[in-house]
């Protein structure tokens, strides 16, 4: 059936700059933008949350660019019915309670993270004594390695070293993959195992679960991959038909690197350039951060000591809503005729919600493009048309982790050290592209860096 195919419309999905030119689309058309003979984009907050929360509808085609080999994960499965089971199984690994046993995992990345950026500082000193740091680079292998520790069972020491296989061939896997669904025939012809897994990387993590099973020790771990193994031993223990296999273990952990490392990254990253250019706000979060006293001997926060910080909270959710990793749209479709807002649509019909645009929009926030993280603070904006995390069934199941993860970062980053911008780095942040995530073009962002304790 037709509109179960990607619509020709989506194959400049792929393009990188096609996110701005739907936002100039509502722009020049307003909330409701009709893409093609079967799609529409939205940008209005009420029918925004109605297709994501009271229709809930489901995620459209697009979403088979992630299935490799036809295997669905909690992210790119299109199967409601089957999406809620999974979602059960996996929820509790992301609870408030099972984060704090991932905390000090996040810690120690952070404090490597520390480690290495004092020693590529003292490697690069000017005068001033401050060191050059491509944080953009840095904070990336950040994420790496907390996913790596807490879904993998182990540190990838991407800080340490930036030479681990795994995140260079899951990225691969993912660009390959994309390609084969957008251009089935070309890759074909052209890609010598398009779609297909990479068996070094099957192999690395039928390792890691078969060393989980029969190693007593690393069953000590209290870690994502864990609590899988757990819970899926438990359901053959009570013959649920619907168990994790190890096969679904390792599609949902490789599903975390994908959806879990490059949001939070670029994220932090954002908050850095966004920070570089509002000085008078970066001191207020100084101010903010230097009201909590490490205790002795502490190089890192803990989650407790930040997570309250209201500058801290606003600061990142300024950015979320200027620089939303997912502004390319949230795809979803009608599965039967169905009323949004003072639209009528028929069965079948694609629908985009553009996070993006609601959230830049003059109608929900005065001066929309300026970063004030005062409007989080002062309540006097509309702050309901902020989707960063998605809404409804398919929201974002690692929003806490990820929270967790970049007040941590941020926090004991600006403890630390003191920022400056670098005048051309500030300038090339300004070109973006969005291909799954939104990022820098360069992919890099560098910054003056000093020791302030
Ligand atoms: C700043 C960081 C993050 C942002 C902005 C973000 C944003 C999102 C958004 C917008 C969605 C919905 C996507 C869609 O409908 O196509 C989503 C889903 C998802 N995210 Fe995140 N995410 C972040 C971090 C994480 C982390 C750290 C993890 C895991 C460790 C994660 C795992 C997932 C998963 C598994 C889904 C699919 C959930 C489902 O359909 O049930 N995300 N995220």
């Amino acid at each position: 059936m037709e509109s179960d195919r990607l619509p020709t419309d989506y194959q400049h999905s792929l393009c990188a700059y096609r996110y701005k030119a739907f936002r100039d689309l509502h722009d020049k058309y307003g909330e409701v933008v009709r893409l093609g003979p079967r799609s529409i984009s939205i940008s209005n907050k009420e029918m925004i949350r109605q297709a994501l929360v009271t229709e809930d509808l489901p995620k459209g085609p697009l979403y088979k660019l992630f299935q490799r080999e036809g295997v669905q994960t909690l992210f790119s499965t299109m199967d409601q019915d089957w999406h809620k089971k999974r979602r059960r199984i996996v929820s509790p690994a992301f609870s408030i309670k099972y984060l704090n046993s991932l905390e000090p995992f996040m810690v120690s990345v952070t404090e490597s993270l520390i480690k290495k950026l004092d020693a590529d500082i003292a490697a690069s000193l000017d005068e001033a004594k401050y060191g050059t740091v491509d944080i953009w680079n840095m904070v990336q292998r950040l994420a790496l390695d907390v996913i790596g520790e807490t879904a993998f069972g182990q540190s990838f020491h991407m800080v340490e070293n930036n030479s681990h296989f795994v995140p260079g061939a899951i990225a691969e896997q993912m660009r390959l993959s994309a390609v084969s669904v957008v251009y089935p025939l070309l890759s074909k012809l052209f890609i010598k195992n398009a779609g297909k897994n990479n068996p070094q990387l099957t192999k690395f993590l039928n390792n890691v679960i078969e060393e989980r099973l029969h190693n007593k020790e690393s069953q000590e771990r209290k870690d994502i991959l864990q609590f899988l193994i757990n819970s899926s031993q438990q359901q053959a223990a009570e013959s649920h038909n619907d168990k994790l296999t190890a096969e679904a273990i390792m599609s949902e952990t490789v599903l975390f690197l994908v959806a879990g490392s490059e949001t939070t990254s670029n994220t932090i990253g954002f908050v850095f350039i966004e920070l570089l250019n509002y000085p008078e706000h970066l001191k207020k979060l100084y101010e903010e951060i230097d009201t909590v006293e490490w205790e002795e001997g502490q190089h890192v926060f803990h989650h407790n000591q930040i997570k309250h910080l209201p500058y801290l909270n606003a600061v990142i959710n300024e950015t979320l809503r200027l620089d939303a990793v997912a502004a390319g749209a949230l795809h979803r479709m009608t599965v039967k005729p169905t009323v949004l807002g003072h639209l009528s649509l028929p069965a079948r019909i694609h629908v985009n919600c553009n996070i993006w645009h609601a959230q830049t929009s003059d109608k929900y926030y005065p001066d929309p493009w300026a970063f004030h993280p005062e409007r989080w603070i002062e309540g006097t904006d509309d702050l309901e048309a902020f989707f960063p995390f998605s809404a409804g069934s398919r929201n974002c199941i690692g929003k806490n982790f990820a929270m967790q993860e970049m007040r941590i970062a941020i926090a004991t980053l600006l403890k630390t050290y003191d920022i400056a911008p670098i005048p051309q780095e500030m300038e090339d942040a300004t070109s973006r592209r969005h291909f799954i995530t939104m990022t820098v073009q360069k992919n890099s962002f560098k910054i003056k860096m000093k020791r302030r304790i």
